[in-house]
């Protein structure tokens, strides 16, 4: 089966396509490359013997999706393109909505002019907001989000349920994925943020090879065990196989399924830096600085219905989620 992946050059598309190759599923990634290398290609090429076609040009070009569409008998689409930096959001909403939103949409209608009729789109855990009540279930009430960033992922899943009832016929499966982290076990592939890394692991894997000095730990004051912020960090592999598992079980079933993909198990800014330097033999340098804004104090999935369901459950533990990444920032310093 082919599949389209868009945003297939990215973090998460690149570990997913790998993935596919390796279940026999054929990837065709579209990718505007805005925030990744066409470098990545060569990676997966190493990894699995398989250079993807790959199409260099944005989702929200209908021409070139109704080309796409016409040269390859696409099954499913598993869509990850998307801009995902939150204070970049704030500041450029405009670029977020046109890209996310906008772009999901362009899409959407490709694939009904074209019959394609099963999407798998890669939203966030920052649907749920701030819950109260941990672990967070599918049915946590969405939509108290805080940024731009966020409300383009409530958005888009708030479209995909109004167009699932439309044309019934639709498979549409959104994953809210909580902290995805980790590398490609071989250290070939891995995570290349650009600029100052925003999120944590990023960070702390540039500090271990001396692109930054010391990591800025976001307050020591939640209350959580140690005072720092505590995550359902899940590694890149375990969540590229949740791609996997859950177009095998619904991406074939009309309807609208949803999906939490996580560990189920929180671990705070100081468990993750304690795992690192063990990965990396030395300590990890840190100082402890205000809250950021827009944090909450913590968040963790209930992974029983995708367990269930989907039959896949997340097997790295977080010391192998540091491990993989060290590896690859060791080996990959400036990224690819
Ligand atoms: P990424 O930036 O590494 O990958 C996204 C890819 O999409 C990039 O290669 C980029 O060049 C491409 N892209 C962006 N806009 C495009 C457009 N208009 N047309 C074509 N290509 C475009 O991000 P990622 O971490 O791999 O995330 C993938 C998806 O998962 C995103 O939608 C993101 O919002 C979502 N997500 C990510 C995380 C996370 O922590 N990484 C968490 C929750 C959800
Ligand atoms: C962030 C986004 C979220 C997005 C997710 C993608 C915010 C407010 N939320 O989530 O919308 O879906 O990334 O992965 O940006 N931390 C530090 N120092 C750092 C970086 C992070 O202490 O330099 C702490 C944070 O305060 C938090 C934890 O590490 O407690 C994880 O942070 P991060 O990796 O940015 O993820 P989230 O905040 O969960």
């Amino acid at each position: 089966m082919k599949v389209l992946v868009t945003g297939g050059m990215g973090y998460i598309g690149s570990h997913t396509c790998v993935q596919m190759i390796e279940e026999g599923i054929e990837p065709v990634i579209v990718d505007n490359l805005c925030n990744s290398k066409e470098a990545v290609l060569t990676r997966i090429h190493e990894l699995t013997g398989v250079t993807p076609v790959f199409y260099q040009g944005d989702i929200r070009d209908r021409e070139l999706l109704a080309r796409i569409f016409n040269e390859h008998r696409i099954g499913s689409v598993i869509h990850f393109a998307g801009l995902k930096a939150v204070g970049e959001s704030v500041e450029k909403p405009l670029e977020y909505y046109d890209n996310n939103v906008h772009g999901t949409l362009v899409l959407v209608d490709a694939m009904k002019t074209a019959g394609v009729t099963s999407l798998v789109f890669s939203s966030s855990a920052t649907v749920y907001g701030d819950p109260d009540i941990m672990p967070i279930t599918e049915s946590t009430a969405t939509g108290q989000v805080t940024n731009p960033y966020g409300r383009s992922k409530f958005m888009v899943e708030e479209c995909l349920r109004d167009i699932q009832l439309a044309i019934p016929e639709f498979s549409i499966t959104l994953l809210r994925y909580f902290n995805p982290v980790g590398a490609h076990p071989s250290g070939k592939m891995g995570e290349d943020p650009q600029g100052i890394p925003n999120n944590l692991m990023p960070f702390i894997a540039q500090v271990a090879v001396g692109r930054r000095e010391y990591l800025s730990v976001f307050g020591d004051d939640y209350p959580t065990p140690d005072g720092t912020g505590v995550r359902d960090y899940i590694h890149v592999m375990d969540l590229a196989d949740g791609h996997i598992a859950a177009l095998k079980s619904v991406g074939e079933t009309a309807g609208l399924h949803i999906f939490n993909l996580g560990t189920g198990q929180g671990s705070s800014v100081l468990e993750m830096v304690g795992a690192f330097s063990e990965a990396c033999g030395y300590e990890i340098a840190f100082q402890i600085c205000p809250r950021r804004a827009g944090d909450i104090a913590e968040c963790w999935a209930d992974t029983q219905k995708a367990n269930e369901l989907l039959g896949w459950k997340a097997r790295f533990t977080v010391s192998e989620m540091a491990q993989d990444t060290w590896r690859w920032q060791s080996n990959n310093p400036q990224g690819y």
